[in-house]
Parts: structure tokens; C-alpha cells; sequence
């Protein structure tokens, strides 16, 4: 159970998954069957190209909001293929996913970009969900808290104790993505007690108790409450389960408080 200072996030990030349409048919069914939830915050993180369908039907919501998967350090120029920050407020978008794992792996994002990236989400009035996590090699070589806490110097680089508050991390253990495997409840529990110990250690204590650490990793209904229960995750971010209506609204309907 999390801290009551702290509100739950349960996100989705949709990856590279769902058109324009495919996005209004979701939300007509989810958005009736999370109606009537309250104590957590619920978003979704569509493709760039369905941000402005998904902004105008939820933005009657007070329980659900928008997130961009992604997003360039400038707010404009001759960046071409990129998408900046007052680009993504025009549709109402609150959270940005910055650092995502097929963001590092894939696409060779390195901690220097996702550090200039988390502070530009900040200056522009968009909460950051910073994403961190090892790879299985790493798991298994012992080095999972040294590649933690290289992640998250690196993405605090630029962050002043007053707008750490505004960040919440997403603990994603790379082999856990997408795969099915699900980190154990103690490896989930061990990993955000670093990362909270790591915040307290850079943060001003309450500022350092603010911040949300969400688990990521092959999230889905039958696993949700198990690893909502334990003492320092904050939330979610699910991919997979988060594709279709019935099997997110579950997971949004989590146990919480
Ligand atoms: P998954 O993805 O739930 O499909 O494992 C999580 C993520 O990549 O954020």
C-alpha cells in the first residue's frame, strides 16, 4: 500500500499501437467503465498521431488524462521528425514518458538526451514520467542498482529540489517488458526501495515522499493488486494489457489507499 501522500498513476503507453480510430472506439468503452473511480490518477499515452482525437474526448474527464510517449528538447526548430513540448500542450497533454527502454535500446537514447529532455518537460508545464530499468544481464551480473542510480543522477541532472515533486519514475526492468515475466513482488519492493532511497538522498525529505514510482513490466489484471500492495509503488505503467478496454479498466480499478 502506498503512502496516502502519494496518488496512484495508473498509465497506459500504447506504443506504436492504435489509429485515430481505433483510439475513439477504446475510449467510448473505457471511459464508461472507470466512471465512477476516484482516488488515483488514469492515463493514456496514444500515438503522436491519435493525441488530438483521445485530448478532445477525454478532456471532460477529471479522473483521466494525456500522456505523449516521447518528446524533443526544443520547442522548436530544424529538427526534422521531432515533436516539441508546446506542440504536445496544444492537445491537452499532461504527462510526457521520457527514457522509455525502446527508447534507450532501440533508438540509442542516452541518459545525457532523456536529462535535457526531462528538464525541457518540466520548464514547459508537462510532468515527466522518467523510465529506468536494468537489462537482464545487468540483473544477473549484480549491477542492477548501480544502473538505477546512474539512471536517475543522470535524469535529476536538471532538476531543482522544487520541481522533483512533478516527476514520477517508472521502474522497468528491461526483461520484464513485454515478455510476460513479471519482476517478483521483492524484486519490485527491493528496486523502489533504492529508488526511494536515492531520491531521500538527493531531495528534500518531503519533496523525495512526493514522488511516484510506478512498476513496469508485463503489468496486467491478475498481477495488479499483488504488486499495488507493496509499500513503495505508487502506480503502474502498463504496454500490452493496457490494448484493450475491459482488460485496462480492470487494472485502472486496482486496489488502492
Ligand atoms: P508491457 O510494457 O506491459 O507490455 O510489459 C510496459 C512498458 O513498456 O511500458
Amino acid at each position: 500500500m502506498n503512502s496516502s501522500k502519494r496518488k496512484p498513476v495508473l498509465a497506459a503507453n500504447w506504443k506504436m499501437y492504435k489509429t485515430v480510430a481505433e483510439t475513439r472506439d477504446f475510449l467510448k468503452v473505457f471511459l464508461p467503465l472507470v466512471n465512477n473511480l476516484s482516488e488515483r490518477e488514469v492515463v493514456i499515452a496514444p500515438p503522436f498521431t491519435a493525441l488530438s482525437a483521445a485530448g478532445e474526448i477525454i478532456k471532460e474527464s477529471e479522473l483521466v488524462s494525456l500522456a505523449a510517449q516521447n518528446m524533443y528538447f526544443e520547442q522548436k526548430g530544424g529538427f526534422t521528425g521531432e515533436i516539441s513540448p508546446i506542440m504536445l500542450k496544444e492537445f491537452g497533454v499532461k504527462w510526457v514518458i521520457l527514457g522509455h527502454s525502446e527508447r534507450r535500446h532501440i533508438f540509442g537514447e542516452e541518459n545525457s538526451l532523456i536529462a535535457l529532455k526531462v528538464k525541457t518537460a518540466l520548464e514547459n508545464d508537462l510532468l515527466p514520467i522518467l523510465c529506468i530499468g536494468e537489462k537482464l544481464e545487468e540483473r544477473e551480473a549484480g549491477l542492477t542498482n548501480e544502473i538505477l542510480e546512474k539512471q536517475l543522477s543522470a535524469g535529476f541532472s536538471e532538476v531543482g529540489n522544487q520541481e522533483a515533486g512533478k516527476v514520477a519514475v517508472a521502474y522497468e526492468p528491461v526483461w520484464a517488458i513485454g515478455t510476460g515475466k513479471t519482476a517478483t513482488p521483492d524484486q519490485a519492493q527491493d528496486a523502489h526501495i533504492h529508488i526511494r532511497s536515492w531520491l531521500t538522498g538527493h531531495f528534500d525529505s518531503g519533496i523525495a515522499g512526493q514522488i511516484r514510482i510506478l512498476y513496469g513490466g508485463s503489468v496486467k489484471p491478475e498481477n495488479v493488486n499483488e504488486l499495488m500492495a507493496l509499500p513503495d509503488v505508487d502506480g503502474a505503467l502498463v504496454g500490452g494489457a493496457s490494448l484493450k478496454p475491459g482488460s485496462f479498466a480492470q487494472i485502472a480499478s486496482c486496489r488502492v489507499g
